[in-house]
């Protein structure tokens, strides 16, 4: 059922003790009796149902318009709900829950079954994550469930990043929306295949693979995130992404090099939007620039990057440019969003590239 009326809440996420306040006890109410409400993580904010509940699931699949064969995260609120649901836990994946949970990292393990099958798609495999955010940690722990949250976006749209975002493609599907402000990190978490040997990341995100190659050493790629012709391990991986509402086209070369295909794209006529690091800003001779942030300050970058997809109106621009990023440490999740944004659309000022 799609509600004609979606709650807002508000939640301040410094105050002591919310797991008992009562807009937590209220939204997390709606998550036990098996309605969906988005609330804040510190990546993106997600859209939570009961994992344990098949009518949940269908909820938040039609709510998003999400195909039902990309399956969801489960999110808990303490490791030890992970032996609950999974077949073992792998000694990798028990390092990486201790030097990263709670924090931007889903980890990928063998399932048990208890799961239902909505959750996982059918897959042998089931992805689990404890956020970091206190407001996301509270309504899972007073839910007392699992709770399936893929992010709380239309399918196909860039995630949200605010509560004001959810509204914009949730209002009137769901149950409620738990305002708790802006999220930290600004992309989704980092997922990572802890079934075989070697861990393999499936999914750049919010922790680098740097700082996982600390923690386990060498880790693997799925070769599909960067060769075109593979098949991805992660389902949600193959589909078209984040979509502005105008063609995203990314440049690979130097200021002047971007600043002329913006100036070309004006001589035939078109209406142009940019995404400008601050280096950039004021230099380009397009319509309307978005300031995405320092260029060396990844982090800035990955928080402005979705509400900068946003912030173009329908019919504002025709066509909106974009630098690329180096792939190491955060870039590796903002290049892969932006190439996912772009639909493969890049120009390269070397043909050589
Ligand atoms: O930061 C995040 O991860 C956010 C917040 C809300 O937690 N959630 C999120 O969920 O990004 P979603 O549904 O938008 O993305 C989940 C990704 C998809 O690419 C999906 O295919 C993959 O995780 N996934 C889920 N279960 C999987 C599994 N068993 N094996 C491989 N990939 C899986
Ligand atoms: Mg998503």
């Amino acid at each position: 059922m799609i509600n004609d009326k979606t709650i807002a809440w508000t939640v301040d996420r410094n105050v002591d003790n919310l797991t008992f306040s009562t807009e937590i006890l209220e939204a997390a109410e709606h998550i036990k009796q098996n309605r969906v409400i988005a609330f804040p993580t510190e990546t993106v904010y997600g859209l939570g149902g009961n994992a344990e509940s098949d009518e949940a699931i269908n909820l938040i699949f039609q709510a998003k318009g999400r195909p039902s064969d990309n399956p969801l995260i489960v999110h808990i609120a303490s490791e030890d709900q992970v032996e609950r649901y999974v077949e073992e836990i792998p000694n990798k994946a028990k390092a990486l829950m201790d030097a990263f949970w709670p924090g931007p990292l889903t980890i990928v393990f063998r399932h048990n079954g208890t799961l239902s099958t909505k959750v996982t798609a059918g897959l042998e495999t089931v992805a689990i994550r404890m956020p970091d955010h206190p407001v996301a940690l509270a309504i899972i722990e007073a839910a007392g469930r699992p709770v399936a949250a893929p992010s709380a976006n239309r399918s196909g749209r860039p995630s949200p990043t605010t509560a004001a975002h959810v509204h914009e493609d949730l209002s009137g599907r769901i149950a409620g929306i738990v305002d708790g402000g802006k999220t930290g990190v600004g992309v989704e978490s980092t997922v990572v295949d802890c079934t075989s040997q070697d861990v393999m990341i499936l999914r750049p995100g919010g922790l680098t693979r740097e700082a996982i190659e600390q923690a386990v050493g060498k880790v693997l790629v799925d070769p599909a995130l960067t060769e075109i012709d593979q098949a991805p391990r992660s389902p949600g991986m193959k589909y078209t992404h984040y979509a502005p509402t105008a063609p995203l086209i990314l440049v690979e070369g130097d200021r002047d090099f971007f600043c002329e295909q913006i100036d070309d794209a004006k001589a035939s006529g078109k209406k142009v939007g940019a995404l400008v690091t601050d280096d950039c800003h004021g230099l380009t001779t397009a319509h309307k620039e978005v300031r995405i942030g320092p260029r060396a300050d990844l982090s800035t970058v990955a928080q402005q990057l979705y509400p900068a997809l946003r912030s173009f109106a329908k019919n504002e621009v025709d066509v909106i440019f974009a630098q690329v990023f180096p792939e190491s440490d955060l870039g590796s999740a903002i290049m892969n969003r932006l190439r996912k944004a772009a639909g493969g659309m890049i120009i390269h000022q070397h043909e050589n590239k």
